[in-house]
């Protein structure tokens, strides 16, 4: 089996070390391959997603992925950004589907803004579609007529694209609490309409599975005050991206959440949600947790290994539970030291 790691920016390389250790750890034999993207790529080769790291992606196994972006190339006019490395290698692979679990740690729940009794049992799996709507939709320019600047984006879904990511939200719904939210604006949007239809249709298909609609701006409040309802949640692609940073907050730390990013074949990126904290980037502060646990999902998603995610996401619960913490958790022990810790659990 080959992986392509893909470090990235800021804090990136820290963490796939450490997750690529933990691999190593509970699967013997892998390969491993190294690849630029973001900001890195474009000072060594001019590109946020050099032609040889496309293609070492397409023909690996799975490819786990650090982090994209930082100050450095934060300029809003630039022609090149890191993040377009992000945006090119989900929409080459084709990876319509972003996996965003949000579990609370019992151990971990005092750390979060909200009270005790909100938060306590959460369990959601936001499913993000992720290579199609206001994203990638065209037209999308700047003009400037007559003194006036109007900048265009384009939000844009086709039935076919909204069927396949909501068809998977509800193939995993089986697998847990059997029910799936449906995130839409369509009291506004003709896309949502379009959504709202075509996921009523899907349903359908799984009758044991029970469906509801919730508009996006109720859903973001629901979030926070009922979040223990969600089991599964599918979105459009900006509307799960805003969503998920919101919903981490639940879990007390973004260092702790993993993501993969799944198309219809076994290959997937997996990455930490977090970004690059570029403020924290070389001084080994970072949480590794994040990456580890996407490690987890790339062993049962790309490598169809359950048992290894099983074993790395139970290690990671029970050094939680024994007291292990980085400093976002209030903690003093370094990214190698937590991620040793994590081994350790092995
Ligand atoms: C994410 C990030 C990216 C996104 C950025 C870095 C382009 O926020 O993965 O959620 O918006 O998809
Ligand atoms: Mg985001």
């Amino acid at each position: 089996m080959k992986i392509v790691l893909l470090p990235g920016d800021g804090i990136g390389p820290e963490v796939t070390e450490e997750a690529r250790k933990t691999l190593e750890a509970v699967i013997p034999g892998l390969s491993f391959e190294e690849h630029a993207i973001g900001g890195i790529a474009i000072d060594t080769t001019g590109k946020p997603l050099p032609d040889a790291t496309i293609h070492a992606c397409k023909s690996a196994d799975a490819v786990l992925l650090g982090a994209v972006g930082g100050p450095k190339w934060d300029d809003p006019n630039a022609k090149v950004r890191p993040e377009q490395g992000l945006l090119g290698l989900r929409r080459a692979l084709d990876l319509f589907a972003n996996l965003r679990p949000v579990k609370v740690f019992p151990a971990l729940a005092e750390l979060s803004p909200l009270r005790l009794e909100r938060i306590e049992g959460v369990d959601i799996l936001f499913v993000r579609e992720l290579t199609s709507g206001i994203y990638f939709g065209e037209p999308r320019f700047r003009e400037t007529n007559g003194g006036v600047t109007r900048a265009v984006d384009t939000l844009s879904y086709t039935d076919g694209e909204i069927r396949r990511v909501v068809q998977l939200a509800f193939r995993l719904s089986r697998g847990r609490r059997k029910r799936v939210t449906s995130v839409d604006k369509a009291n506004v949007l003709e896309s949502s309409r379009l959504w709202r239809s075509v996921a009523n249709e899907v349903s359908k298909d799984f009758p044991d599975v029970a469906l509801e609609h919730h508009l996006v701006d109720s859903c973001a409040m629901r979030l926070i005050t009922h979040a223990k309802q969600f089991d599964v949640v599918v979105a459009e692609n900006m509307f799960g991206d805003i969503l998920t940073d919101e919903a981490a907050v639940l879990a007390g730390s973004i260092g702790l959440l993993p993501s993969a990013s799944l198309g219809e074949g076994k290959n997937g990126v997996y990455e930490p949600i977090h970004g690059s904290a570029p403020d924290i980037a070389g001084k080994g502060l970072a949480n590794p947790i994040g990456t580890i646990l996407s490690a987890a999902m790339l062993a049962r998603h790309s490598l169809g290994n359950e048992e290894a995610a099983v074993r790395i996401e139970r290690a990671v619960e029970r050094v939680i539970t024994d007291g292990a913490r980085t400093a976002d958790l209030g903690g003093k022990l370094s990214t190698s030291q937590m991620a040793s810790r994590v081994r350790e659990a092995l």
